[in-house]
């Protein structure tokens, strides 16, 4: 779909957008926090509650088998959309950070000895190190980094170099689309340098799939973790997806109702459901389900590859004017990357207005954006600052949403942002 010219009629599918912020018409560019919710989402969300109603995989009745249905059709589309070869390699989960998690425990408990090691990078998100790094504490697994390149990218060839350096890894683990600069990893190439060393590629794609076409396949990764709320779905759900023979191997962490066939007294006589049951104890975000999948449907009406282009496109927008008008005040720290995240800081006759401070500053204009660390705690290190703003474009954002942007960014003065709290 051509979104410059379809714009009006996509906003008009985002009820919130009509809301106003400090007063003025919302401006909203965190879309990386979480996606605003389309009303196909909002109405998928009613009908359950209004129709469905029943829980899931347990019920003797029609309204119960019903919800079986539809999870198990939600499931046929997250398997479509990030293109696995079978329905059972997708795990509902809670969301990104409980995919990691369990992985991090399944695969450290079972599949790891002492010894062994962990491979990422210090750009990453605390959901991807800290899981790895706490489940391998006493069992003496430790997370290395790889040295990433000046613009503070993933490339092939420092994943090489670091298996010289760390030749006991066995996962590798990294985000495809980073969330503080947003370049995109070459999950490919190295799955490839992984699986040549005997190693797990594990990717964790909250970033990336709401904004490019998703080949689980094609990128031979055997783990994929992402959450529904960043692709304009509910939140509380997720996905982990699994090559099947590694399902079928682990054993999950979590026990309970509806992932066990059957138990008894003896704790050897628990025979669980099969893949991805097995995974899936308790009740599960039925509803959430049902949205990211709805979600996703609209995600492809709308186009992911066009998605792509028009995020780069208001980035470009944003970077030209910036260049023409807020070059000794704004410092980008990633005009070369992919995507419509744009991360920087603001400064005022050389000084630098603390991000916090200037954030509160343009949500007094109706502008939301993100700023801190961005749960990624050792990018500060990298980049010499003590956190940024990141500005992260989606889809509905338009033309006048930059504008808006790089108006307030010139009236911005540590006085001016300073006086919001004072
Ligand atoms: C790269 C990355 N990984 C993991 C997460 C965690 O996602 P969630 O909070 O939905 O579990 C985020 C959220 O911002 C993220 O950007």
């Amino acid at each position: 779909m051509n979104i410059k010219e379809n714009i009006e009629r996509i906003r008009a599918d985002f009820p919130i957008l009509k809301r106003t912020m400090s007063g003025y018409p919302l401006d909203y560019l965190d879309s990386c926090a979480t996606a605003l919710k389309p009303q196909p989402v909002i109405d998928e969300v009613v009908r359950y509650y209004t129709y469905l109603g029943a829980n899931a995989q347990r019920g003797d009745y029609e309204m119960s088998s019903q919800v079986d249905f539809a999870l198990d059709a939600a499931r046929k589309t997250v398997m479509k959309f990030i293109n696995a070869s079978r329905k059972e390699e997708i795990v509902f989960t809670s969301g990104t950070t409980e995919s990691l998690n369990m992985l991090a425990l399944m695969i450290t408990n079972q599949l790891l000895e002492p010894g062994d090691a962990i491979l990422t990078a210090e750009t990453e998100h605390a959901s991807s190190i800290l899981p790895w790094q706490q489940a391998g504490y006493d069992k003496k697994i430790p997370v290395n980094f790889i040295e990433v390149d000046q613009d503070g990218r993933i490339t092939a060839e420092n994943v090489a170099a670091a298996f010289e350096k760390f030749p006991n890894t066995k996962v590798v683990m990294f985000a495809q689309v980073s969330n503080v600069l947003g370049f995109t990893a070459p999950i490919k190439e190295i799955a490839k340098i992984a699986h040549e060393h005997g190693a797990l590629m594990v990717v964790d794609g909250a970033q990336s799939v709401a904004h490019q076409v998703i080949d689980v396949q094609d990128m031979d990764c055997d783990f994929f973790c992402f959450s529904g709320h960043k692709l304009c779905g509910p939140s509380g759900e997720g996905v982990l997806y699994g090559k099947f023979d590694l399902l079928e191997k682990l054993h999950p962490i979590f026990y309970g109702g509806e992932s066990n066939a059957r138990f008894s007294r003896s704790c050897e006589s628990l025979i669980l459901k099969r893949t991805p049951f097995k995974y899936e104890s308790g009740t599960m975000p039925i509803e959430g389900i049902l949205g990211m999948a709805v979600a996703m449907r609209y995600l492809q009406s709308i186009g992911l590859n066009d998605i792509h282009a028009y995020e780069w496109e208001l980035k470009q927008y944003f970077l030209k004017r910036a260049e023409a008008e807020l070059k000794d005040k704004v410092k980008v720290y990633n005009p070369k990357s992919e995507g419509g995240i744009i991360t920087f800081n603001v400064f005022d006759k050389g000084q630098l207005i603390f991000p916090q401070d200037l954030a509160s500053f343009l949500s007094s204009k109706g502008i939301a954006v993100r700023s801190g660390q961005h749960c990624a705690k050792l990018m500060g290190e990298i980049l010499g600052v003590p956190g940024t703003v990141r500005a992260s474009i989606y889809f509905y954002n338009t033309y006048e949403d930059i504008d808006r942007l790089v108006d307030a960014l010139k009236e911005a003065t540590v006085e001016k942002c300073l006086d919001i709290f004072f």
